[in-house]
C-alpha cells in the first residue's frame, strides 16, 4: 500500500522492494559488474532529500566550462529533467546505450544505495563522493505527495497518518531513514575528503557558499574571476526550483513518472502543514535517539 508495494526484504539492515529500481537484485547486479573510476563523483541520498537540486547543481558546476560559450538555451538542465543529465546508477547498468554521463569525465552519477551496500569498487576507488540528507519531517511529507502521485491508478490515496505509521517505523524506500544517514555521516566524519556530508536545510539557507564549498569538495572551485562575474549566481539561478520546475513541467521522465513530480514546493518546513504536534513530538524523539552522539542536525 502506498510507497510500500509488494514484499519488503532486508538487506544488510535497510529495506529493499523485489522488482524496483532499489532492490536486493539491483544492488547485487552492480556489487558484481560495475566498476568506478577514480575520477567519478557520486551523489548519495534518500529519496525526496533534494536528489533532483544536487544533480541539477553538481551538473552545472562540473560543466559550466563546457557550456559557457555555447547559447544559454542549449544548457541540458534547460531542456532535459536533471535526471537525464545525471543517471543513477541503479538504472544505469540495465542500460544498453551509454548515456551522457558515461562519455566525460568525471562520469556524474547518483545512488540511493546505503552506504554499507555501495559496490566495493566504488568504496576501494578515490572517487569523491556527496551526502546530502534533509530533516525527517519534510522527507516524510515529500514522500506522502510523491506516492501519491504516483500511485497505481487502480490503487488507493495513502492517507498522511498511514504514510507517517510507515515512516516512522523505519519503512520507506531504503528506510530506515535514520540508518541510511547515520552510515554516510559516519564515513564523512573518519574520510572527509572522500564523502561532503550536507543537509537540504543549510543548502537552502546559504544556497552560495554551499555552491562554492561543493565545487571546492569536487576539485572544480570558483575562480576569483568567476566570482567577479557572478557565475555562482548563475548556476543558483539555473539549478532554482523556479526555473527547473517551469522547464520540467510537461512530459515525463519514464512511463508513469512525470517530471513535474520531482518539483512540489522545494521548501523548508512544510511539515508544519501536514504533522500534528503528536506526530511531530514522535518523530523528534526518535530522531533524537537514533542521532544521539552524533553533529547531524537540521537547521
Ligand atoms: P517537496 O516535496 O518538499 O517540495 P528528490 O529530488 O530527492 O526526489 O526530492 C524532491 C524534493 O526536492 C521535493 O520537495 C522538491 O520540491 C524539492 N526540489 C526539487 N528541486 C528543487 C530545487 N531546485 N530547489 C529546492 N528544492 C527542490
Amino acid at each position: 500500500r502506498g510507497w510500500i508495494t509488494g514484499n519488503l526484504y532486508m538487506y544488510q539492515g535497510f529495506w529493499h522492494q523485489s522488482m524496483r529500481i532499489i532492490s536486493i537484485e539491483t544492488v547485487m547486479a552492480l556489487q558484481d559488474t560495475f566498476k568506478a573510476h577514480p575520477t567519478d563523483i557520486y551523489l548519495a541520498t534518500l529519496p525526496k532529500s533534494g536528489t533532483t537540486w544536487l544533480k541539477a547543481l553538481v551538473f552545472a558546476i562540473v560543466n559550466r566550462n563546457r557550456y559557457k560559450n555555447n547559447s544559454l538555451s542549449t544548457h541540458p538542465l534547460l531542456i532535459s529533467n536533471p535526471h537525464n543529465c545525471l543517471p543513477f546508477i541503479e538504472t544505469e547498468i540495465y542500460r544498453h546505450t551509454p548515456t551522457y554521463a558515461k562519455a566525460h569525465s568525471p562520469r556524474l552519477f547518483a545512488t540511493h544505495i546505503p552506504y554499507i551496500s555501495l559496490p566495493q569498487s566504488i568504496l576501494q576507488s578515490n572517487c569523491r563522493l556527496i551526502y546530502l540528507c534533509r530533516n525527517p519531517k519534510d522527507v516524510l511529507v515529500s514522500m506522502f505527495h510523491f506516492a501519491n502521485k504516483l500511485r497505481d491508478k487502480s490503487g488507493s490515496l495513502l492517507t498522511f497518518e498511514e504514510a507517517f505509521e510507515l515512516f516512522s517505523n523505519g519503512f520507506m524506500p531504503i528506510g530506515p531513514y535514520w540508518d541510511h544517514i547515520k552510515g554516510y555521516h559516519k564515513v564523512s566524519s573518519e574520510h572527509p575528503g572522500k564523502v561532503l556530508f550536507l543537509t537540504y536545510e543549510d543548502m537552502k539557507t546559504d544556497t552560495l557558499n554551499h555552491v562554492k564549498r561543493v565545487a571546492k569538495f569536487l576539485g572544480y572551485p570558483f575562480t576569483e574571476k568567476e566570482e567577479t562575474e557572478g557565475a555562482v549566481q548563475e548556476i543558483i539561478r539555473l539549478c532554482s526550483f523556479e526555473n527547473l520546475s517551469e522547464v520540467n513541467k510537461h512530459g515525463n521522465l519514464r512511463e508513469g513518472i512525470p517530471n513535474d513530480a520531482f518539483f512540489r514546493k522545494g521548501e523548508v518546513g512544510d511539515w508544519t502543514n501536514h504533522l500534528t504536534n503528536e506526530m511531530s513530538q514522535t518523530l523528534d524523539r526518535i530522531t533524537r535517539e537514533k542521532f544521539h552522539g552524533l553533529d547531524i542536525s537540521f537547521n
